[in-house]
Formats: structure tokens, sequence, C-alpha cells
């Protein structure tokens, strides 16, 4: 044997193993579902089919996008709390009805409506400059004249936390971390300012959460820690963020003058549940959703009307195709998703009791790019159904089954509780580019783009709805 031969036979070996480890995923799923329930889901090739066409070259090609840019350009932004959050609920509603869709429920609850009044930093020290500012939920006003003081930059908790309190005391603490992640690095904006106030600072800013700017800042929701002083707290923009710490690391003193102003109130909006009943078992629920609130800046058109309209079109278009499934498709429009979940809370805790009907449930909140498959959470089982459901997705390249543990933003309170459920997975590299910025409009959507989500969104929810099976817990 020569060398080369060797390697040949290692690597004939190590292929052969990798082989050999696939196939029995593979048949540990087969396994599982059995030859019946396997053939049954590719039963319903001609229905997805039928669903994709419709919606993709048919009567709907374009309608979501269209009906979308409408109900944006409309309204705009919609904060909770407001007038016209709730005037566009009242919209979705009445476009519903016209789809001859009448199984419409609303349930009201409190939420918060924080208003944005004047924000402003400039920069004083070492020159005067602007600063792009977008101040973050439910933070506190300034005092009238503002406050002025010393910037100290952290790149971590951990860097403010070996700080000695007398260095942070009195100043205005600036977050630069480094975008990895969105879930990973929004701790500096969702947890900031309390961890600064702790210790001492005045006020508390943030490196936009993003991996991409054109000097867009990027607000989104925070909290304030039980216990701590409420300190005025916002986002900066990356260019604005990576200046100061420049600055500030070469030992210069950076000096800034904040003024920030808001209204925090307490306000009745509404969850909407859109019922499609099913034939033999209308208690049972698949639920397709995502959020009708938005920030206050941009359309909210990615962030979620995306998500809001390709929810809103599985029962419209299963209606229109005379497809109604075994179980009930419920479209679910949550409210006051942007301040912290507080429709989605409040639908779990009404509807606690029965739980049990949630055979799975489904969000679109990470925008409705290209879809490439689902994240799914639940049992080993669960995954090995909606895994070969994704099988037959392949002609739309949608067949991609992502494992998370508690998917979606809204349904993370159910797939985190152990109910199956999936957000859709789809090729949203930018979408954290215009997250929550004025950047989030109509020019980021794509037709296209949004028919393919739409007619994969329905045809998933259809089939899980109408199977034989449930899927098991
Ligand atoms: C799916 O991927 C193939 C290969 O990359 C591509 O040619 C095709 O256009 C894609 N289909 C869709 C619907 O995106
Ligand atoms: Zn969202």
């Amino acid at each position: 044997m020569n060398i080369i031969h060797i390697v040949f036979v290692t690597l004939s070996i190590i292929v052969a193993n990798e082989a050999k480890v696939l196939n029995k995923n593979v048949d540990t799923c087969q396994e599982i579902l059995g030859d019946e329930l396997i053939e049954e889901i590719w039963g319903y090739e001609n229905v997805k089919d039928e669903i994709l066409k419709y919606v993709i070259d048919g009567d709907f090609k374009r309608k979501t996008y269209d009906e979308l840019a409408k109900f944006v350009d409309k309204f705009g932004a919609r904060p909770s709390g407001t007038e016209v959050l709730e005037k566009s609920i009242d919209y979705m509603i009445d476009l519903t009805r016209e789809e001859g869709l009448n199984d419409i429920v609303t349930e009201e609850l409190e939420v918060p409506r924080w208003e944005r009044g004047e924000e402003r930093i400039t920069m004083l020290e070492p020159r005067v400059k602007d600063i792009s500012v977008l101040g973050l939920g439910r933070s506190v006003s300034t005092p009238p004249e503002g406050i002025t003081a010393e910037v100290v930059v952290f790149k971590s908790f951990d860097e403010l936390e070996n700080t000695p309190d007398e260095k942070v005391a009195g100043k205005i603490v600036l977050y630069a971390p480094i975008f990895t992640k969105y879930g990973e690095t929004n701790k500096y904006r969702t947890q900031g300012a309390t961890k600064a106030s702790a210790k001492g600072a005045v006020a508390s800013l943030v490196r936009s959460i993003t991996p991409f700017s054109i000097n867009t800042p990027h607000t989104g929701s925070q909290t304030y820690g039980e216990g701590v002083i409420p300190i005025p707290t916002a986002a900066i923009a990356i260019e604005d963020a990576d200046l100061i710490s420049r600055i500030h690391a070469r030992g210069e003193k950076v000096v800034l003058h904040i003024r920030m102003f808001s209204n925090l109130e307490t306000k009745v909006s509404r969850n909407t549940l859109i019922d499609l009943k099913g034939t033999q078992n209308p208690e049972k629920l698949v639920i397709v959703s995502g959020h009708i609130d938005s920030w206050d800046v941009g359309q909210g058109a990615m962030d979620d009307g995306g998500g809001l309209f390709i929810s809103w079109a599985a029962p419209v278009i299963l209606k229109r195709l005379n497809l109604i499934p075994k179980r009930t498709v419920r479209a679910i429009f949550w409210t006051a998703e942007e301040l912290g979940l507080i429709g989605a809370y409040a639908y779990e805790k009404a509807h606690r009791h029965e739980s049990d009907n949630i055979n799975f449930i489904m969000e679109s909140d990470e925008g409705t790019f290209a879809p490439l498959g689902l994240a799914v959470g639940g049992s080993k089982k669960a995954r090995c159904i909606v895994g070969e459901v994704l099988k037959l997705f392949k002609s739309i390249n949608a067949s991609t089954l992502v494992e998370e543990d508690a998917p979606g933003s809204d349904i993370g309170i159910f797939t985190g509780n152990g109910i199956p459920g999936a957000s859709l997975h789809n090729d949203n590299a930018k979408y954290f580019w215009f997250h929550h910025t004025e950047g989030d409009t109509m020019n980021v959507e794509d037709p296209d783009e949004l028919d393919l989500g739409a007619a994969f969104w329905t045809a998933v929810a259809y089939i899980i709805a109408d199977l034989s099976e449930d899927i098991p817990r």
C-alpha cells in the first residue's frame, strides 16, 4: 500500500461512517413515523401544489404584497396603545369579513402607551456634533434642562461590573458591544439601563443592535429592574457609537448633552382571532400568527407587517380554495408585541385552561424574505412529522428544519411551555439592518418572496391541521 492508497482507504472509512450516521437519523424518523403516516403526508402533494400554484401563479399572485402595501401606506407605524393601532385592527377585521370569514373574535387587554417626545443628543466635547438617537421603549425623560455629563464606554457587562462605582457614578454609560447575534447582543439594550443605574450612571446609551447602518439608530424595548432608579436610555447609530468609542479609547474626554422626553400611560388594545373552523375537530387549533403593532418609526412593513399578512392570508386562501381541514386554522394578530409580548401573555393566560387544544402554533416575526423552512420546537416525533411535511416543499427550496427549543417571539411563551410550534425560517440576513428603524418600510418587502411565504405558510398550516394524527407533545 502506498501512502495515497492509505489516505484513500482512510477517507473511504470516514465517508462510510458518516453515511451510516446519516442513515441512522433517517431511519429513526422513519421508524418513529411509520410507513402509513409518511404515505399519508406525501398524499398532500397535490393539495400543496394547488395552493402554491394559486398563490405564486394564480389569482392570489401579488395579493399579499398589495394588501400589505395598502395597509402600511394607510396606517404607517402602529405603536401599542394608539388609536391608529386600533383603527388598523378594525381595518383587518373588515378586510377579513370581505373574504366571507366571519368567525372573528377580539380580546381586550391593557397595554402600555409609551409616547416618544423630543429627543436630542449633542456631543459637546471634544467637538460639537449631533448624535443620531432613538429613545428605547419605556425610557423616562431627562429633566427639562437635559443632562450634561461625561461618557464612559463599555464593551460588555463584565467590563462595567469590574469598574469601580465611582468611575461610573454621575456619568453617561455607552455600551458598545460588537454585534454577534441579535439574541446575544440585545441584552445591552434590554438590561443596559438597569445595570448602569445600579452603578450610579445618570443615563445609558447603547450602540444600535445591528450588523449594518447608514447612520440609522434602532429602537427597541427595555425594562427597568426592580429597585433601580430609572434613568433615560436610548440607542445611538453605530457610526456615532464607534466615533465616541474611538475618542474615549484615546483617553480624551467625551461630554454629551441629552434631552429626551416621553410619556407612559395605560390603554386598551385587542388581540384578533380569525377562525377557519375545522370539519372534524373544530376545538383543536393550528395557529398562524404575527403581530399587528409596530415601533413608532418606519411603517412596520417588515416588523411585523409581512408576518401579519402571510398569517392573514392562510385562512383566506384556504377559504377561497374551499380547503377546510379537520382542525381549525386560527390566525392571531397579536397586539403590543414590541413592548414585551403583552398580547401573547394575555392570550396565554386567558386560554390556559384549553391549552391542550393547541395542536401546533406558528409565528412569522423575523422577516418574510424567501422561505427556507421552519424553526421547530417540540418532541422528537413532532419534529419528525414537521420534517416530513417540509420535504414536500423542495420545489420552492423551503424544506429546511432548524431545531430550536423555544422558537418565536410571541409564541416563545407557548413553545417554551412544550407546545409544539414553529417560526418561519427565511433568508433574512438583512432583517436586522432595518428592524426597529425608520428604514422598516415597504421598500424592504418583495412581492415574489411574499407570495412564496404566504403559499408555504398556508400549505403547511393546512397539512398539519388536516393530518389524521395530532402533533404530539
Ligand atoms: C430553488 O433553488 C434553485 C437552485 O438554487 C433555483 O434554481 C430555484 O430558482 C430556486 N427556487 C425558488 C422558488 O426560489
Ligand atoms: Zn416583531
